[in-house]
């Protein structure tokens, strides 16, 4: 297999296995095996970040869900190599950069938070550079003391959950500043100037904001001014759980009736009931899914934190062994909701149809040679780049990490528009074959069928 892994190998899963970069990417998530198998470890994939800096991998392209790859070392595919192929047009949907997480954890949090090193900027002004200019005010979040709603279980925190984090944005100005080298430097595709056929959009979480502004730094250094974020309205968002559907939850509860489903509860029976019982983390929100013990482990990890240990005794603590099982578990849920179960196509039409129905538009518009964007960039969540990669028909679907990245590349040559589309940096491997370089049309045909007809009458 060509492309930017090719060459060496690292990352040894006991004495056996040797995984590229690439392969960190697609481990047999399809068997509950592998969730209690303790030799796979991390299957070669990272977990771990300072409180700052952009993150390396090592080597650069592993999968690392603090910091995931992102197009850097870019190789051209040998159709584009030797030939006259043109970049035409790039949609990036990415997740945001590492942060702090959603969970905290019920028995309380034995290490303090801190995010006085990172401003979260928010502020309006005139639609006009002219004329009153605000003061940058920015959230610094603090606890009162004497808050009574403060005693009992909290963390010592300059934090909210989640937000970005110091890292995070570093991460993310590096991510920009890759993606120049890239689609401006390298492919000529992305202006030297923000112009009209540059368009960017976010959920409606300051999450993928904050993002969006370190990002965009990185791609236009030098730019002064501002420049518009589309949002749609929240209760209609097409991304990050906008709208209401009823078929969302009744799916999720197929899902979560099948035998599959029921034996990883199972395999990691023990697992949970030892978390539990440590962390104060009985409850069904924290023990019907591996959802929760992911976030809290991943957020302390990635930002330069160590695992958590009981609030009472601090020789009781969570292991790496312990955080790589719960890591695997979260993985085999990701690829069961959107690859392995027998209800995914329903669930991931009723989740993010009509935003794959948006992305096909575009597609549709570059083949119909009408379409007025050039670079697109969607800065969203995990919960939209999982049904996207389900809908290309991933191999096999780790947890998006932190800034996971969806390039749809459309070239032309000799009159033909041509798709490529890469996944962190690395061609898709998909049940499709690798969409390496692939007509555009074939591209339109995977994604259509996740496209609803009629979503008012799926959502019910
Ligand atoms: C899991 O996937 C692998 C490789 O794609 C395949 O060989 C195997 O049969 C699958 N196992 C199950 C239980 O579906
Ligand atoms: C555990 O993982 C190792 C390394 O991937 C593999 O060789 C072994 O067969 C696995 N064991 C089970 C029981 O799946
Ligand atoms: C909260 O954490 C900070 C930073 O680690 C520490 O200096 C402070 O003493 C802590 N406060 C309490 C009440 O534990
Ligand atoms: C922590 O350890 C103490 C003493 O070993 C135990 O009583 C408690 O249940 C544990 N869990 C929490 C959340 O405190
Ligand atoms: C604290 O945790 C350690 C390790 O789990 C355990 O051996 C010890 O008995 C615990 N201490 C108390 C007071 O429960």
């Amino acid at each position: 297999m060509r492309g930017p892994t090719s060459g060496a190998l690292f990352g040894y899963i006991g004495s056996v296995m040797a995984l590229s970069p690439l392969d960190t990417f697609y481990p047999p998530l399809n068997e509950t095996s592998y969730i209690a198998n303790t030799s796979v470890g991390t299957y070669g994939g990272l977990y771990q970040a300072g409180t700052h800096g952009p993150t390396g991998g090592k080597p650069y392209g592993s999968y690392d869900y603090c910091s995931m790859p992102h197009p850097r070392e870019y190789q051209l595919p040998d159709q584009a190599a030797h030939g006259k192929a043109k970049l035409t047009k790039l949609i990036y949907l990415q997740r945001h950069q590492r942060r702090t997480p959603y969970n905290i954890l019920p028995g309380g949090e034995d290490q303090a938070y801190e995010c006085d090193g990172v401003r979260p900027y928010l502020y309006g002004g005139p639609n006009s550079d002219h004329g009153m200019q605000p003061v940058p005010v920015y959230a610094q979040t603090y606890e009162d003391p004497n808050d009574p709603f403060k005693t009992g279980v909290s963390v010592n925190s300059t934090c909210q959950y989640p937000q970005i984090t110091i890292g995070g944005v570093e991460d993310g100005y590096q991510h920009g500043k890759d993606l120049r080298n890239v689609y401006q430097k390298m492919l000529g595709l992305i202006p030297e100037r923000p112009n009209q056929r540059v368009w960017f959009r976010s959920s409606e979480s300051p999450l993928t904001q904050a993002s969006a502004g370190a990002v965009l730094r990185g791609i236009w250094p030098d730019y002064q001014g501002a420049l518009p974020l589309h949002q749609m309205v929240s209760s209609v968002d097409t991304v990050n759980a906008g709208y209401s559907c009823n078929a969302i939850s009744s799916t999720l509860n197929e899902i979560k009736s099948t035998a599959q489903w029921t034996e990883h509860m199972k395999v990691t029976e023990e697992l949970r009931s030892r978390l539990a019982l440590m962390l104060g983390a009985g409850t069904s929100s924290w023990q019907t899914t591996f959802d929760h013990f992911c976030d809290n482990f991943q957020a302390r990890l990635c930002n330069g934190y160590r695992l958590p240990c009981n609030i009472s005794n601090s020789s009781d603590c969570v292991t790496m062994e312990m955080a790589e099982e719960a890591f695997r578990a979260g993985d085999w849920e990701w690829n069961y909701y959107w690859r392995a179960n027998e209800y995914a196509t329903k669930y991931i039409q009723a989740v993010e149809g009509l935003f794959i129905g948006e992305i096909v538009s575009d597609l549709k518009a570059a083949l119909d040679g009408t379409s007025s964007i050039d670079y697109s960039h969607i800065f969203i969540h995990d919960g939209d780049i999982g049904p996207m990669l389900g809908a290309l028909g991933i191999n096999a679907l780790r947890w998006p990490g932190m800034a996971s990245n969806i390039a749809f590349e459309v070239w032309e040559k000799e009159g033909s528009k041509f798709a490529r589309v890469l996944y962190s940096g690395h061609p898709v491997q998909t049940i499709h074959g690798s969409l390496d370089w692939l007509p555009l049309s074939q591209l339109i045909n995977i994604l259509s069928p996740y496209v609803p007809e009629d979503i008012a009458a799926l959502c019910g």
